[in-house]
């Protein structure tokens, strides 16, 4: 530990960390290809040489998210003490979540991606956790790499598992990529919209979505005029869609006016990835026009750092 004076609440460490929202698939690239978004949750952690375990949350699911051992950030954060052979300390978290909650935006990924932050700053100094044991770690409790790996490093980013584990590639999206993002009043469950699609595809099918995935990536970093045919999808979203048919019903009009519109991760949020500010205000016209359910409509930069994890001083905020 670099810190050894506890601190005057008798804190031996703590540390701030900031996880962005994400969305995954971006149509074609189902559990490979995620975005990091402008919209955060941001979490103060301390520990303490005891087993207190404190847990206070505001913002977005404030009202839903459990405040003990069963907490997703606290899960985490006990997978990396035990992954690496420490006992786990007392625990007092303030969340404050930015990122909208069971919408397809990566809020259980920027949970667990927060926990896993939270350990590798309380550790510092101790242990090292390099980029392969986050991705590696945050895959473990989250089951697909998609949404954890732009969580952790920002940007555009491609994760694969090899023989080794989870890895990743990231990119940075071309600047006349504007995306927006529709989040609805409504939820949807990501096991319920895992159970909906079929264990074999056609060919066909496979080869669609190969297809589009490869011209997606070219799309996102240098020809976003492409990106209406690159986010087209026969793997999963066909398959969600009555599940969440406001989300279908809006992402087929927007498609069908040329908007490169997707369902976002799981759902229900739709993401558009529009080909600059001028497409992205008529994709906002748009749905106006062509639904009755309310849409919050956020209109969001591409995230390129990714989470972060600083350690917070002695009488600092
Ligand atoms: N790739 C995942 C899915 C993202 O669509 O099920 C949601 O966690």
């Amino acid at each position: 530990m670099v810190t050894t004076a506890p601190q005057a609440d008798g804190a031996i460490r703590t540390v701030v960390v900031t996880v962005p929202a994400t969305s995954a698939n971006l149509g074609p690239g189902f559990d490979t290809l995620g975005l990091a978004l402008s919209v955060y949750d941001t979490l103060t952690a301390s520990s303490f040489p005891d087993d207190r375990l404190e847990i206070a949350v505001s913002g977005s699911g404030a009202a839903e998210i459990p405040r003990d051992a069963s907490n997703l950030v606290v899960r985490a954060i006990a997978h990396v003490y035990a992954d690496v052979d420490r006992p786990l300390p007392g625990l007092r978290i303030h969340a404050d979540n930015g990122v909208p909650h069971g919408r397809g935006l990566g809020s259980s990924g920027a949970a667990v991606t927060a926990g896993i932050l939270i350990a590798k700053g309380l550790l510092a100094g101790d242990v090292e956790l390099d980029d392969d044991a986050l991705l590696r770690l945050a895959t473990e409790l989250e089951g697909h790499p998609d949404n954890v790996a732009p969580a952790l490093f920002g940007g555009l980013t491609i994760a694969w598992t090899a023989a080794r584990g989870p890895q990743h590639k990231k990119l940075l999206v071309h600047r006349g990529v504007a995306p927006l993002v529709f989040v609805p009043g409504f939820t949807m469950s990501t096991s319920l919209a895992r159970s909906l699609q079929p264990p074999h595809v056609s060919r066909e099918d496979a080869v669609f979505n190969v297809s589009r995935s490869a011209l997606l990536i070219a799309a996102l970093t240098q020809s976003p005029e492409l990106l209406l045919d690159a986010t087209d999808d026969r793997l999963h979203q066909g398959y969600r869609g009555p599940a969440m048919p406001e989300t279908l019903r809006l992402v087929q009009a927007l498609r069908a006016e040329g908007c490169a519109a997707v369902v976002s991760g799981a759902g229900p949020s739709v993401l558009v990835l529009a080909d600059g500010p001028g497409a992205r205000q008529r994709a906002v016209d748009l749905a106006d026009a062509v639904t009755d359910t309310p849409w919050d409509a956020h209109m969001l930069a591409v995230d390129v750092l990714g989470g972060t994890v600083r350690e917070r001083a002695e009488g600092s905020t």
